[in-house]
């Protein structure tokens, strides 16, 4: 029996995540989210202490890290059975996954990890390459994305909800050098396949994305 696979591309912090966990909820399908997966290499290798130019070393933590993870609310990761999900949300965590996502032969090894995802009764796959590379034969496809400077806005009133320091400036510089590097790279960079559907979330509510997703399948 085919496996439906709805793919959500898009760069850094278009919605991504809060649109996929919504989406799979209402459908009951599984959830992916290889982001997670790049910022818990990322976590693992601060914790091993390797340096992001020692290739590898990261190639070598990449293919014996066990990973789990718990979709309720919030996504919960485990890095070889500890608790990392603080971790894993930090702005720095994503800015050093971005470094070592561009590395290929960490693409490689991480590949079968995300394919592997795809159980019935669906997935919702949320990345940077999940319609062009991972599952480019998913049904359904969206590219979602949002001006850099509302993603940075949506970032920085996050970041203070949670209590945190911010500055809309560094964020918003953060945010476009994570582009360029998500973009530029040459393995799996950002785009959108060419049969996706193209939201632009700049002046949309939440809801509306996930319905005009819902829309899609429907
Ligand atoms: O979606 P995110 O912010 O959690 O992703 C963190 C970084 O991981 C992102 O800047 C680039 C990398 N990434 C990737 O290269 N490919 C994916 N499919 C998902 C994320």
């Amino acid at each position: 029996m085919t496996v439906p696979v709805l793919t959500i591309d898009g760069p850094s912090g278009a919605g991504k995540g809060s649109v996929s966990r919504a989406v799979a909820k209402k459908l009951g399908w599984h959830y992916l989210d290889s982001g997670s997966i790049y910022r818990s290499l990322a976590v693992a290798a601060l914790k091993h202490h390797v340096d992001l130019e020692n290739e590898a070393a990261i190639i070598d933590i990449a293919q014996a890290m066990v990973l789990e993870f718990d979709c309720g609310d919030e996504l919960l990761v485990r890095l070889d059975g500890e608790d990392i999900t603080a971790h894993t949300a930090l702005e720095g965590t994503g800015n050093i996954a971005s470094i070592v996502a561009a590395l290929p032969e960490v693409r490689r090894v991480l590949l079968q990890k995300q394919k592997d995802f795809k159980r019935l009764p669906g997935l919702v796959a949320d990345g940077r390459d999940m319609g062009t590379v991972v599952f480019p034969d998913a049904e359904y496809k969206v590219f979602l994305t949002a001006s850099a400077a509302e993603r940075a806005k949506r970032r920085y009133k996050q970041l203070i909800e949670k209590g945190n320091d911010a500055n809309l400036a560094r964020i918003t510089n953060e945010i476009e050098e994570r582009d360029r590097r998500d973009m530029e790279r040459k393995t799996a960079p950002l785009a959108m396949a060419s049969d996706a559907l193209y939201i632009d979330s700049s002046d949309m509510a939440l809801n509306a994305v996930i319905e005009e997703v819902l829309n899609l399948i429907r």
